[in-house]
């Protein structure tokens, strides 16, 4: 089969297309024939061995992923496509079925074919959905939710969110909305009206106002894009309130000190828990309306090197998708 494949840490373009061995399904197993995938920040951060993030994280990302040259040679978390075969006990899917999901730390989705359990992270796609619209459904929307869930988001409740024109931005934003909340998105100029669009009751511009000095306070504020900090925004907390961040692992030392001192939570979960169950969620919400991955841009697989730089930008608004084979019903 075709597929992306890299077999040393380093820029985009050590990734490169090559003939692969098509994988072979254990019975707990479904293959999926892939028709697309994104580009994700996962994907970004183990192709460099996380080296943007210091010497102790690239170590750590290298013990996971392989310490001289990577395990998985094909990257790709998300995906979506069709269930070409099943294993034994992997009844609740049958070829045929059209699925989508993240296959995480485990990639592979960068392929024509890739393999999946049947119990991990991968669900029927919603009605009436393509499959460049399914593929970029979990990703941003799962690490929202993951941290939301910290936020006891419901009617009643302010949240501000930092950095909502990202996958995981756009997508809490939704979340948040779909919660009851009272939301306030933060993002550069030209992504104020998609944001708005989105479900924000009001949007801030970043570019031209500080949201830490306008002494507006909030029950949550969430930074999607790992850009804030807690030290800059506990004057923008109520009392009882949590900051949730994204990125950043000196928030993990604010979380132990904060889960002991003062009244104002830093909530940092490492790793994510992220289920079945809550991609059996997004899939309900986007069937009744309430959610919807925004897309940057579309490309063809062969194009990855290219989507990866963009990626690595910072820029990119909502999700960038990989099309593979040609199909798109
Ligand atoms: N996706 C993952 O798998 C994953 C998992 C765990 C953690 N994370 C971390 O979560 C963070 C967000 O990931 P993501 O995939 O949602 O990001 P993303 O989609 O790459 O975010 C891009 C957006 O960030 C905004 N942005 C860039 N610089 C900014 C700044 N200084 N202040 C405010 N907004 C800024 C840009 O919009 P504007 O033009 O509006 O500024 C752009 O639309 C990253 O730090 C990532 O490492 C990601």
């Amino acid at each position: 089969m075709k597929a992306v494949v890299y077999d040393a840490y380093g820029p985009p373009d050590v990734l490169h297309i090559q003939e692969a061995e098509r994988p072979v399904p254990n019975e707990d197993d479904v293959l999926i024939k892939v028709y697309a995938t994104t580009v994700n920040r996962l994907d970004v951060h183990t192709r460099e061995a996380n080296r943007s993030s210091g010497p102790a994280i690239s170590v750590l990302s290298r013990l996971m992923s392989g310490v001289r040259r990577p395990r998985q040679r094909i990257l790709g978390s998300e995906f979506a496509g069709v269930v070409e075969a099943v294993g034994a006990t992997a009844g609740e899917f049958a070829p045929g079925d059209r699925v989508f999901g993240t296959s995480g730390l485990r990639f592979g989705a960068y392929a024509e074919y890739m393999c999946t359990r049947a119990s991990a992270r991968v669900a029927l796609m919603p009605e009436g959905l393509s499959f460049e619209e399914a593929a970029p459904i979990c990703d941003g929307a799962l690490n929202a939710l993951t941290c939301l869930k910290a936020g006891d988001l419901r009617q009643g409740r302010t949240i501000l969110i930092y950095g909502a024109s990202g996958a995981i931005g756009t997508a809490g934003v939704q979340l948040a909305t779909y919660f009851g909340a009272d939301v306030t998105a933060v993002c550069g100029t030209k992504n104020l009206e998609l944001v708005k669009s989105l479900g924000a009751d009001r949007v801030i511009d970043y570019l031209h106002e500080d949201f830490t000095q306008n002494g507006q306070t909030y029950d949550v504020i969430f930074d999607a894009v790992g850009k804030h900090s807690f030290a800059r925004s506990r004057g923008s907390l109520k009392p009882g309130g949590v900051y949730l961040p994204t990125d950043g692992f000196s928030n993990l030392t604010w979380a132990l000190w904060t889960s002991r001192f003062g009244d104002k939570k830093v909530v940092f979960q490492i790793p994510p828990r992220q289920t079945k169950e809550d991609v059996l969620f997004l899939k309900g919400l986007v069937e009744a309306g309430k959610f919807r991955p925004v897309i940057d841009r579309r490309r063809p697989l062969e194009d990855v090197v290219e989507a990866t730089r963009y990626v690595e930008t910072e820029q990119k608004v909502g999700n960038v998708v990989l099309t593979v084979g040609g199909r798109n019903d």
